[in-house]
């Protein structure tokens, strides 16, 4: 495979640029995003890497005056192969502190609470993404692979699309993605906008299993697309959601462990803390990290188990980080209070129970803390993932240590082995640190050992890379589709074999096809468009129209009697020529529905909005107007319940577009379809159709007929389209006297 470019599209960029007194300084940007994401790109060389080469889109920190522009351009691109895009002061605020910060942060973390929504914010989100769209779109080429990077761009892959429609457009999130309950308190516009943003892309990557499956119960209860297996196919595009836990390199982090810098500064820090046991927490400075439930459980050790006094200290670093936004800065303070509090509490002469560092660290004294450090303690309330933990245990060189970790962040499910804590109770993460100061030195091996061996195999490297394979993947079945996408081309020939013909047979299905679906089946009646076009067809004399429909004959017949077609109603139970009776086409028992319509019936009074219809041959639970979710779940139940009722009577189930229904052995579209084709021999045949029901009839025609299957789908069908407007733009192509196809 030919390596491709990589183009990361993320709102920060790795490095700060600050500008002061004309010159322009560089300083590392913190998280996990900005520092995972440097670690899988410093890797980029080795041969198995699918990726040649990449660019990094985004926003430098800061707003940068317009004469420094094209240098920070330039320097960027040499020093870190990135692109700036800039944005002015007054979108960051509404946009970065505003509607990712104070709208999507909060809520995506569960703090409802905390969450403001303002149109503004909003407006401003929709903007400061259209503007990266328009940004990306210029700088990408042809071959190029692009990755858009957490929730500030969540709009992105869809704008993006407009302009690249065939590019490979993949996303990840990197914080939660929130259950139903908490997504859905978004206001209803903004949240079907996230989400269609979302499936722009056609690979969207999360870190957890359960961030994946509350995305796609999102996308089922709110804009009502269900998935198989994660493979959601929406419309005309397939869209896949995965979960790829976010790695580090870890040989980065154990040999740095092992480096003459990190033990020089682990032998002045030990100097320094004066103590038996450290324990270490490392977070930005966010209320999501549980900071302040942390203290008040380190307070409550000291408080209540005295021993610890004296030989334990906690050091806290926290990194400075979104100082504009108000929560943040009162948090600080709330922090600098609890802090001063419990060491005048419980401090003494050369003992200070907490040092607190308020600052970034550096990469070597960062992994000097790592080393020093006998428990890390990580207690988010909720995290995407948290990498500081993987970090502790990569940096563990003789594996011992003892990592505490929240079972609220994405990382505990792959760290098991750590202890495990709920960081909403004190006396919990007490009893842990307790654990964790006295722990014997082989069971801290023991558990560790486990942790290393995993984040080893699938680092940060496997990651990205099975990240980047999923998404050609998904590319690759998306060509597989659009292959069979009726085209300028494939559509002229058709036309021409149409108009070359003598006898044409043309069959088409009606809902779904001819018809967009409704709520209820009697409001899809036919418009003035489709009446027109099938009587231009039906008036030409070559021509042969049936109608081969699931519907019951009154309906046809009331809609489409006085056209010159044929109808065939019920699945092709019912059969009119024009001018002439109803007749069926072989003798039909319906015995079975006596003992079918109560089964039927008592789903429908369990399923709000769902309803049953009757047929001479047949019945019919449809389920379109009902809840989502829970119509799944009954219908593939109802499906279980009939399977057995119909074992030993002469009727078959089916599962259809929204429907079971419930009709005699034997009948199918395509016992019917085949057996009319063949009696009429004609020259052309083309049938279109959408529904699983018109699969059995795509599965039979003659190899020269033209089928084709209206939506994206696996399909016998030898072409697709993507909709009712299509279908109709077709047969206005085939009705037109003279459009210079082959006249
Ligand atoms: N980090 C750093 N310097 C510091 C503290 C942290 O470079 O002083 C890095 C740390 O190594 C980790 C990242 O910041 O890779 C924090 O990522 P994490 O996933 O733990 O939390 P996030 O900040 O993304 O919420
Ligand atoms: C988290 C987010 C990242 C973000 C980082 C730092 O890791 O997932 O998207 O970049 O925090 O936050 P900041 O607001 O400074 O970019």
């Amino acid at each position: 495979m030919s390596k491709r470019r990589l183009v990361i599209v993320s709102n920060r960029l790795p490095f700060i640029v600050r500008e002061r007194a004309g010159e322009l300084r560089y300083t590392p940007s913190v998280g996990g995003l900005a520092t995972g994401l440097s670690a899988y790109l410093r890797s980029l060389d080795v041969p198995q890497s699918s990726v040649k080469d990449y660019l990094w889109v985004g926003w430098p920190g800061s707003t940068v005056n317009d004469a420094s522009k094209a240098r920070l351009r330039r320097e960027t691109f040499e020093k870190f192969q990135s692109s700036p895009i800039f944005l002015s002061a007054e979108e960051m605020d509404l946009f970065y502190h505003g509607f990712c910060n104070g709208t999507l942060w909060p809520l995506f973390h569960y703090f409802p609470s905390l969450t403001t929504y303002r149109e503004d914010y909003w407006k401003q989100y929709q903007q400061v993404n259209k503007t990266f769209a328009e940004s990306v779109s210029e700088i990408l080429k042809p071959d190029d692979i692009v990755w858009i990077h957490d929730y500030q761009l969540m709009l992105l892959p869809r704008l993006l699309r407009q302009y690249v429609p065939q590019s490979p457009i993949g996303f990840f999130l990197h914080i939660p993605f929130p259950s139903f309950e908490i997504f859905r308190l978004i206001p209803q516009e903004w949240r079907r906008e996230i989400l269609q943003g979302l499936m722009g892309a056609d690979l969207v990557g999360f870190h957890t299993y359960e961030y994946t499956q509350n995305f796609l119960r999102c996308v089922l209860r709110i804009l009502g697309i269900g998935n198989t297996m994660g493979s959601i196919i929406a419309h005309d595009r397939i869209v896949k959601a995965e979960t790829f836990p976010m790695g580090i390199d870890v040989a980065h982090f154990a040999e740095a462990a092992q480096s003459p810098e990190v033990q020089r500064e682990r032998d002045v820090l030990r100097k320094s803390l004066k103590t038996d046991k450290v324990i270490l927490s490392v977070d930005r400075l966010d209320y999501t990290k549980g900071i302040l439930n942390r203290l008040e459980a380190y307070e409550y050790l000291l408080e209540n188990f005295k021993e610890y006094r004296r030989h334990v200290v906690l050091v806290m670093i926290v990194v400075p980080s979104r100082v504009a936004v108000r929560q943040y800065e009162r948090m600080k303070k709330q922090i600098e209070e609890t802090v001063g509090r419990i060491n005048g509490k419980f401090g003494s002469v050369g003992w200070t129970p907490i040092i607190y560092q308020y600052k970034a660290l550096p990469f070597h004294p960062l992994v000097a803390f790592y080393t020093v450090s006998d428990v890390a303690l990580v207690t988010p309330l909720r995290d995407g993932m948290n990498l500081v933990a993987k970090e502790y245990v990569a940096s563990r060189a003789d594996d011992t240590g003892v990592l505490i970790l929240s079972e609220m962040a994405g990382a505990a499910k792959e760290l098991g082995e750590a202890v495990i804590i709920n960081p909403n109770y004190r006396e919990e993460v007490a009893s842990a640190m307790r654990m964790a100061l006295d722990m014997p030195l082989e069971e801290q091996r023991r558990r560790n050992r486990v942790m290393k061996e995993r984040i080893r195999r699938y680092n940060v490297v496997r990651w990205a890379g099975d990240f980047v394979t999923q998404l050609l993947s998904v590319q690759d079945v998306r060509r597989s589709f659009y292959s069979k996408l009726l085209l300028e081309d494939s559509r002229s020939e058709l036309t021409e074999r149409y108009r070359a013909s003598l006898s044409r047979g043309i069959y088409l299905d009606y809902d779904g096809t001819l018809s967009p679906f409704t709520l209820h089946p009697e409001d899809a009646a036919p418009s003035k468009e489709l009446l027109t076009l099938l009587k231009i067809l039906a008036g030409d004399s070559r021509n042969n129209i049936t109608i081969i429909s699931g519907r019951k004959r009154d309906v046809l017949g009331e809609w489409f009697e006085s056209l010159p077609i044929r109808l065939v109603a019920e699945h092709g139970i019912w059969i009119l020529e024009p001018g002439k009776e109803w007749v069926m086409a072989k003798p039909m028992n319906n015995s079975w529905k006596s003992s079918i319509l109560p089964v039927l019936e008592q789903y429908a009074d369990r399923l709000p909005g769902s309803f049953v219809e009757e047929k001479e041959f047949s019945a019919v639970w449809h389920y379109r107007g009902a809840d989502p979710e829970h119509s799944e779940s009954l219908a593939a139940e109802l499906m279980d319940t009939l399977m057995g009722f119909t074992a030993n009577v002469d009727a078959q189930v089916m599962r259809g577009n929204k429907i079971i229904e419930v009709r005699p052995v034997g009948v199918t579209k395509g016992i019917i379809g085949e057996e009319l084709i063949q009696r009429a021999n004609d020259e052309f045949v083309l049938f279109i159709g959408d529904d699983w029901t018109d699969e059995d009839l795509f599965k039979v025609l003659p190899g020269a007929a033209y089928s084709v299957k209206v939506g994206m789908a696996q399909t016998h069908a030898r072409f697709m389209v993507q909709g009712v407007q299509d279908v109709l733009a077709l047969l206005g192509q085939l009705a037109s006297p003279s459009d210079g196809a082959g006249d």
